[in-house]
């Protein structure tokens, strides 16, 4: 499988030989898949311009947060919905308590696309790093010289210095187990 942000990549993956690909919208949390040209896409209308693209399956990412969402995605012509933001917050997830208390009080519009961490864009919440880090190196030159700074932030519970890797959905994400969180997502 591949992920592919544009109509484009999704048929360079398909002539690649891959056996589904993965239609990564523009609300996505986290790294960002784009490896030709990154394009911040709807996710339903991706996924609607993918499948009709090319004969393989096609999975939906971005934005995915509940039952309808995933209904969407599959009549929109996806085979899989996949979610990420949505598990940030079950009790299986490794999340660190300051990256949970970020999530639980986000509102809606409070996510970013940043290279302030990595140098490669990722969307996540806005914090002190996102705001001031306006000029980072190319990836993984960032990555490396932030990783200190993560992980002593980590040690200390400081978000404001802390990769808040969220979607635009996670306002509507829940705490709960991963079981229960999935069985919000399954359409009837
Ligand atoms: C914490 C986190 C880290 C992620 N890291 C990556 C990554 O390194 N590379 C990548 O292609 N996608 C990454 N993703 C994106 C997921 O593969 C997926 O496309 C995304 O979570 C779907 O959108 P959603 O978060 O709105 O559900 C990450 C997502 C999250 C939430």
């Amino acid at each position: 499988m591949g992920t592919a942000t544009s109509v484009e990549e999704a048929r360079a993956l398909a002539a690649a030989g891959v056996d589904a690909v993965v239609a990564q919208g523009g609300a996505a949390g986290g790294h960002r898949g784009g490896w030709l040209r990154d394009e911040l896409a709807d996710t339903l209308a991706l996924t609607r311009a993918v499948a009709q693209a090319i004969a393989l399956p096609v999975i939906a990412a971005g934005g995915l947060m509940d039952a309808a969402d995933v209904r969407a995605a599959l009549d929109a012509g996806a085979s899989l919905a996949q979610c990420g933001t949505a598990f940030l917050q079950a009790v299986e997830a490794g999340t660190s308590t300051p990256y949970r208390a970020a999530l639980a009080s986000a509102a809606p519009g409070e996510t970013v696309l940043t290279r302030s961490f990595s140098g490669r864009p990722a969307r996540g919440l806005a914090n002190r790093v996102t705001a001031e880090v306006v000029s980072p190196l190319p990836y993984p030159l960032q990555n490396a010289l932030t990783r200190e700074l993560r992980a002593a932030a980590a040690r200390e519970g400081r978000a404001e210095f802390l990769s808040l890797w969220a979607g635009e959905g996670v306002h509507r994400g829940r705490e709960g187990t991963a079981a229960e969180i999935l069985a919000g997502l399954w359409p009837e």
